[in-house]
């Protein structure tokens, strides 16, 4: 069911009924396309709308289903193969009703049960941004889904269930900080997407928000404010920091979905908003998981071997990352969890968040390592960073690798 989830995407808001909209950036003197630009940013519309290592906003990023394949558009103002077409209201309705020109229901993937909670203005700022771009002749290959997914149609029940089409509503009795945040969480930056379960329609589980969710194969760890399962223990400077470059010392570095979701997006916003958002986490109820006894560490030498010929030059024995803070291990959640879900992951596909500055980068390790030697170094990484038994076997390794029979074909992209 999990690899349904990146199209089914959806947000049963937890706000009141339609009402006023938050006011958006702020910042005098900023002209509508440069608070457009800001916003797209937070939204993270690149993501899905870029090619791989193509042009921003061109079009053509797959998403690979079980259920066939699936293109994120071309929304360059070109009028054939992009969203030059587009009228005011059309583009409204895309973003907040999933309703795409002529009437065309858009599936989920894209995160409109976010964009809802949008206002007007901000979402015509975006089309004013997106607008103001060179418009690029780019056709995006046809979606191929099988029946029935392929009927669009049928998005017009799963939107009465959850799409609540209304917009954000501040809530006057939490601090300014906290409603920007809010907005920023929820209809920006679309973090419950990721790090929320679903129920079995693929809505949200919204007793369990934010607390955790596997995303093609990626764990989006609990970060709820519960102190031992969430990051409740986390101080402000270090979610600050984790979520503008990626990494908190003590707490490791963002991979994979997260570490797009920060390079794409989140390292573009202001220290302010940066803050509301930590300000917003920190109230998220907490959602408690009980963690079973950690297993004894059990001596392997393979896997220590692998680690000082394979890992050591850029981590480090002691885990403090040599090669870059990047590649600090101390108190990394994938070097904790005893399933390794994250850690078979990066090992697979490797790492490379961008971060602004000089890209740290971890080559992947599948071809290298047989199945057996990755499940063993996966353990000695986690049995001496994590000090707990890992539980890591060859088959979970050959359940994700990629193309292997239990793995998603591609990591989701940030949103
Ligand atoms: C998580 C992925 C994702 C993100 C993030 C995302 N989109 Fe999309 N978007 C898609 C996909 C996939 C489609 C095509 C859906 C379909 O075919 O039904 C789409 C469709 C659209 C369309 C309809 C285009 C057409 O051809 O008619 C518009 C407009 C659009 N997106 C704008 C945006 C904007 C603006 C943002 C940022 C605020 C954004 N998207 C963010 C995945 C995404
Ligand atoms: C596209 C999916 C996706 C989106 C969107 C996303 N995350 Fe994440 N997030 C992840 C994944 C996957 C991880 C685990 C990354 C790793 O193992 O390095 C993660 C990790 C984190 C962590 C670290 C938790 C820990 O225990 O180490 C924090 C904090 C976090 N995300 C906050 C956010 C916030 C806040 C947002 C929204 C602004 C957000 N995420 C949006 C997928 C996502
Ligand atoms: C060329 C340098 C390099 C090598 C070699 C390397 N890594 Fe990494 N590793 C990194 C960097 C940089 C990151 C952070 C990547 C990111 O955040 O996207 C990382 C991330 C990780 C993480 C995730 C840390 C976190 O914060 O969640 C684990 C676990 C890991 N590496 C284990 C290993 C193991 C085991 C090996 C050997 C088989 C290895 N690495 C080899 C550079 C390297």
């Amino acid at each position: 069911m999990r690899r349904l989830l990146p199209l089914l995407v959806g947000v049963l808001c937890a706000f009141g009924s339609a009402a006023r909209a938050q006011a958006p950036t702020g910042g005098a003197g900023e002209n509508v396309v440069q608070r457009g630009e800001y916003l797209a940013r937070a939204a993270d519309c690149a993501a899905c709308h870029t090619p791989p290592n193509g042009q921003e906003f061109t079009g053509g990023y797959k998403f690979s289903l079980p259920f066939g394949t699936i293109y994120g558009p071309n929304i360059t103002p070109d009028k054939a193969t992009g969203i030059g077409d587009y009228t005011d209201d059309e583009f409204v309705a895309a973003l907040q009703r999933g309703v795409g020109r002529g009437g065309k229901h858009l599936y989920p993937a894209m995160p409109y049960t976010n964009y809802t909670l949008m206002s007007r203005e901000d979402v015509l700022a975006i089309k004013a941004y997106l607008f103001s771009l060179k418009p690029v002749h780019a056709e995006s290959p046809p979606n191929a889904l099988s029946f029935p997914y392929n009927q669009r149609w049928a998005m017009v029940f799963w939107n009465l269930l959850n799409n609540p089409d209304r917009r954000f509503q501040p809530d006057t009795s939490k601090s300014a900080a906290w409603n920007r945040g809010a907005y920023l969480a929820e209809a920006l930056g679309h973090c419950q997407a990721c790090h929320t379960p679903r129920n079995f329609m693929y809505g949200l589980d919204e007793g369990r928000a934010y607390g955790g969710a596997v995303v093609q194969d990626w764990l989006a760890y609990n970060i709820t404010s519960d102190r031992d399962s969430g990051v409740g223990a986390w101080s402000d400077d270090d979610l600050a920091a984790y979520l503008s470059t990626g990494h908190a010392t003590h707490h490791g570095s963002a991979a994979g979905p997260m570490a797009e979701a920060v390079d794409h997006s989140l390292r573009y916003l202001t220290q302010p908003d940066i803050r509301a958002l930590v300000t917003y986490l920190r109230d998220v109820k907490p959602v408690h998981d009980e963690i079973p006894a950690a297993k004894p560490v059990q001596a392997d030498a393979l896997g220590a071997r692998i680690f000082r010929e394979a890992c050591v030059s850029c981590h480090a024995l002691d885990g403090s990352g040599r090669q870059t803070p990047y590649a600090a291990l101390q108190g990394a959640h994938s070097a904790r969890d005893p399933n390794g879900t994250n850690l078979l992951q990066i090992l697979l596909r490797g790492g490379n968040i961008a971060t602004g500055g000089p890209t740290a980068f971890m080559p992947a390790f599948g071809g290298e390592y047989t199945s057996e030697e990755l499940a063993a170094v996966a353990n000695w990484t986690i049995g001496h960073f994590g000090q707990r038994g890992g539980e890591v076997t060859r088959k979970s390794v050959e359940g994700v690798r990629p193309g292997g029979p239990g793995s998603a074909a591609q990591p989701t992209p940030g949103g």
